[in-house]
Parts: structure tokens; sequence; C-alpha cells
């Protein structure tokens, strides 16, 4: 198969170009397509011909979509939309990333991909409306939710703990979000199996098992070894400018069919510390 991977040097999008054996895989970061550039886009997927277009490039800094909404909707949403449009020409299949923040996260179960969309945040709203924007103009693609992700090459939760947890002596972590910490190798790797599989509509995609952001730092710390106390905290004691859902656990059912399991977000966690380590 012929791959495209937008957004890759991100997270993601690193993770992706590293880990795709098999398939001839071409990746394009924000410097060679801005995707707010329709024209631009559409003239990429012709030259390309891809088979698949994996969508990973977005705004992602949650609490900054707050005070740049027309950014965000410009290139979550629109810059999506972009992208479907010019694989519909192309006859190219598109997976695009889309997030847990569609939820509002009042849920006390895990989400299934049939509950309904109800973002609180700008992030989540200009990612739930590309959600529907691709289901109409491609009934055919696979949106893929993540949450949490970590990993090599970007800014991560880890990473943020590790160093905090260097030159301090506590550091304190909210205790009133759930969710499904995800290995951005992990998720690749399922990303490349769904493509393989022909997936199509949306999937919950994220390291099996959840926890708070609190539990998260805690076996971060542990893992590393290191004394620093890690003590909880309520959300509201750490104001942040983007509200954040209070339980947004995906289900890995609908990754069943695809006979796809991902490995516990601690033995992700592990993985991604050896990584780390070099
Ligand atoms: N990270 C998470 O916890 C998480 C959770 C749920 C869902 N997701 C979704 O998963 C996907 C990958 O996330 P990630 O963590 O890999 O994100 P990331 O590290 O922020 O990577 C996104 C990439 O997109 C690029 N980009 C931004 N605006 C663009 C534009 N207009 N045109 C082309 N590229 C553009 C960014 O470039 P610059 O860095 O130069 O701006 C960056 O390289 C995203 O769709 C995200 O919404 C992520």
């Amino acid at each position: 198969m012929r791959i495209t991977i937008l957004g890759a040097s991100g997270l993601l999008g690193q993770a992706l170009t590293r880990e795709w054996r098999g398939d001839e895989v071409a990746g394009f970061s924000i410097e060679d397509i801005d995707i707010r550039d329709a024209a631009a886009v559409r003239a990429l997927v012709a030259k390309q011909r891809p088979d698949w277009i994996v969508l990973a490039a977005a705004y992602t800094d949650v609490d900054g979509c707050e005070s740049n909404r027309e950014l965000a909707f410009a290139v979550n949403r629109d810059g999506a939309v972009n992208v479907a449009e010019a694989a519909k020409q192309a006859s190219a299949k598109v997976l695009f990333l889309s997030s847990d923040y569609v939820f509002d996260g009042s849920k006390t179960s895990p989400y299934e991909t049939t509950d309904a969309r109800n973002p609180q945040s700008i992030y989540g709203r200009s990612k739930a409306e590309a959600e529907v924007r691709l289901l109409e103009i491609l009934p055919d693609c696979c949106i893929v939710r993540t949450a949490w992700m970590f990993g090599m090459g970007g800014k991560c939760f880890p990473d943020t703990i590790l160093k905090l947890a260097a030159t301090r002596p506590a550091i304190d972590v909210v205790n009133d979000q759930r969710g499904c910490p995800t290995y951005s190798i992990d998720l690749a790797r399922a990303i490349m199996q769904l493509c393989r599989q022909g997936a199509a509509g949306i999937v919950h995609a994220t390291n099996a098992g959840d926890c708070s952001w609190f539990e998260f730092a805690r076996e971060i710390v542990k893992a590393a070894g290191l004394p620093t106390a890690v003590r909880p905290v309520s959300t509201r004691q750490m104001a942040r400018p983007a509200p954040r859902p209070a339980c947004s656990v995906l289900s890995a059912k609908s990754l069943q069919p695809y006979g796809i399991t991902l490995p516990t977000w601690q033995d992700a966690l592990q993985r991604y510390l050896q990584e780390r380590q070099g």
C-alpha cells in the first residue's frame, strides 16, 4: 500500500513513520504541507496517490485552543475537511485521529463509539465537528479516537513529571480526571493494522486499563525510582483554561473485530522509560 502521513513530525507522526513496515510510507510535516491550504493538500494527494492518508496533523494545545479558537477550527476541523475532500477526489481512504475530549466525561463506565459527543472545550469541539464533517464527506473513513498520548519526540506527561520530579521534593497532580494513557508506538502499530484491514467507522484505541493523572504520575515516579512525593489534588485546585472530562475512559470493544489488543498502560510506560533512557 501507499501511505501518506500528515503531521509526520508530531508525537504520533514520528512513531508512525518509524514503526510502519512493509508498505510505501511518505511522511509530511507542517513545513511540507499546511492542511489549511486546500489547493496544496489537493496537489499533494494527487501527486502521492496514496491508498491511505493518516491524518495526525492537528493543533493539539488544548489550553491554547481556548484563546485561539479560529486557529483550532481552521486546523482541526477545516484542515481535516480539506484532506477528506482531496482524498475523495483521489479515491484514497482516510484514517483521522480524534480524541476522548469529544465526550463530556460525565459517564462512569467506559465510553463506547456509539455514545453521544458532547465536547466541553474548544479543542474537543473542533475534533467533534471534524468527525461529523468527515463522515459526511467520506462515510467509509476511519476515525480513531485516542487519549493521553505519550512517547518520544515531543512534550508528554511522563516527560514533564520526570523533569519536575528531578528538581522538586513533591509534586501535586489531579486525581479527579480518569483516562487511558497511550504509548505512541503501540497506537502506531494499531493504526497500521487498522489500515491493513481496511477499517471503517469510529474506533477507540488506547492502551489497556485506566487511571487518574495522579495515579499515572505516581507510577512514573515509582518506575523511575525517584524519591519525589506525589500528592493528589482536585481539578478545582489546578485551574486550567480548558475544561477536561472527569472520566474519558474509552472502551476497547471497537478493536475486537480487528483482533487488535493493546498492552496495558503500565507495560507501555516501562517500555517508554527504557526508550527514554536510550
Ligand atoms: N497527544 C494526545 O494526548 C492526543 C490525545 C487524543 C488525540 N490526539 C490526536 O492525535 C493526533 C496526533 O497527536 P500528537 O500528540 O502526535 O500531536 P502533535 O505532537 O502536536 O503533532 C501534531 C502535528 O501537527 C502539526 N500541525 C499543526 N498545525 C498544522 C497544520 N496547519 N498543517 C499541518 N500540520 C500541522 C504540528 O506541527 P507544529 O508542532 O509545528 O505545530 C505537529 O507536528 C492529533 O490529531 C491529536 O489531536 C492526541
